[in-house]
């Protein structure tokens, strides 16, 4: 185990919260009020965030859509660059927060934003954020990584860089209280997935982020159980506090990490629109029967710590149905039928984008190359 682990934003949990960002941005700092669709309008938010700004200037800029677009944000930066914006607050899920990471390093930069994406250029400063989440799922109010979509072709694609990740983060469950029912599945399975993809590796004896990941993952299996009693403030928090943890940095210190579920799930959603709690239920359950072998003694620690199963020589078989069932407790599905189009068009044009974003060796070893993610596509596709 060798790693350097840091986690500075400060995370403010709890009811009325929101009005202690006003002592967490410098009065002098003017402020873009960053948010989505609307929905924060319906549930109060948005009245209470510019209540607490009553001494800050600022401005807003609204519109950030799921999955967030370049093309959106762009927008976005214009604003900062005109206006003279030189803290970010986002309000909203993980699209608004991924947005306003975009934002904060491309408003500092002269060249095209999508050049972060693309890995040529490396933002080394970028404005400071400020997160009030109100959908728990991702992790990105704590974490450095954005997913952004370029509408024009169908691409999403990921950064990750300390400098954008929140300074604060506001975690209020009341506000979780307008999610509707499908948007709340999304964040349970998000969040699952993200400690899957962190702990589904190889045994390295790591015994805290092991048992960390475990205790999230039963927590969700027993948030998931209580599924139809969720309509409380026990529920709701449990939810976000989860949610963060797991996707926060600290379970995946000094351990393999996999991700392969992520970029082939990404995929999806830029090509098919596909929510994405939803891409990662459709790939994860076949790309873990297709590395079974190498994943083998974790999913047998998995059976065993978090779905109580007992020792057998299909332990492994049987955490993967255990997972599978799961997600389709919640009616997520986990095969894909494209609409129109026939099961190897739809291969065809997934493996495409695959190869046009390099990924020709995924997963904790790198054994996922085009030949065994067009293998785990043809089980996935119907
Ligand atoms: O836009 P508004 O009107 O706010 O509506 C949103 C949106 O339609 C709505 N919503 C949010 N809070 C609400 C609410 N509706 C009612 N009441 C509330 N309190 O929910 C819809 C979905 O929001 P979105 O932000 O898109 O969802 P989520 O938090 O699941 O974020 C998904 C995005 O995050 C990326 C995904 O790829 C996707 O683009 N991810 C970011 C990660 C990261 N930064 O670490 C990791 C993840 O794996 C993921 O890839
Ligand atoms: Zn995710």
């Amino acid at each position: 185990m060798e790693f350097s682990y840091v986690n500075h934003t400060q995370i403010h949990f709890g009811k009325g919260q929101i009005a202690s960002i006003k002592n967490s941005i410098s009065p002098n700092d003017k402020v873009l009020f960053i948010y989505g669709g609307g929905s924060i309008k319906k549930n109060g938010v948005y009245q209470e965030v510019v209540d607490a700004l009553s001494d800050h200037a600022w401005v807003e800029f609204s519109g950030v859509e799921p999955n967030p677009t370049m093309e959106t944000l762009d927008k976005a930066v214009a604003l900062v660059k005109q206006e003279g914006v030189n803290f970010i607050l986002a309000v909203g899920g993980g699209s608004v927060i991924d947005g306003s990471k975009y934002v904060a390093a491309a408003s500092l930069y002269d060249g095209a934003g999508w050049d972060i994406l693309e890995g040529k250029h490396s933002p080394k400063s970028a404005l400071p954020i400020g997160a009030i989440l109100t959908l728990p799922a991702t992790g990105s109010e704590s974490n450095p990584a954005a997913v952004i979509t370029r509408a024009a072709t169908q691409e999403k694609l990921s950064f990750y860089n300390p400098i954008v990740r929140p300074t604060f983060a506001v975690l209020d469950a009341h506000v979780m209280k307008t999610l509707p029912e499908r948007q709340l599945a999304n964040g349970l399975v998000d969040a699952w997935v993200h400690v899957c993809e962190q702990y589904i590796t190889y045994p390295t004896g790591a015994m805290v982020q092991d048992g960390y990941a475990e205790t999230l993952l039963k927590n969700l299996l027993i948030l998931a159980k209580d599924f139809d009693n969720r309509d409380n403030d026990a529920w709701r928090e449990n939810l976000m506090w989860t949610a963060n943890q797991a996707l926060n940095g600290l379970i995946s210190v000094g351990v393999p990490q996999d991700w392969a579920t992520h970029m082939i799930g990404h995929e999806f959603t830029a090509l098919y629109g596909v929510d994405h709690a939803r891409s990662l239920t459709l790939v994860q359950p076949s790309l873990l029967r297709h590395q079974i072998e190498a994943k083998r003694g974790k999913l047998e620690q998995m059976g065993k710590n978090v779905f109580a199963l007992n020792d057998s020589e299909t332990l492994a078989e049987q955490t993967i149905d255990a997972i599978e069932h799961f997600y389709q407790s919640l009616n997520l599905e986990t095969r894909f039928k494209p609409e129109g189009e026939d099961k190897t068009n739809s291969i065809e044009k997934l493996m495409a984008q695959i190869e046009a974003h390099g990924l020709t060796a995924i997963g904790e070893n790198q054994a996922l190359g085009l030949k065994e993610i067009r293998e785990i596509l043809n089980a996935v596709i119907l």
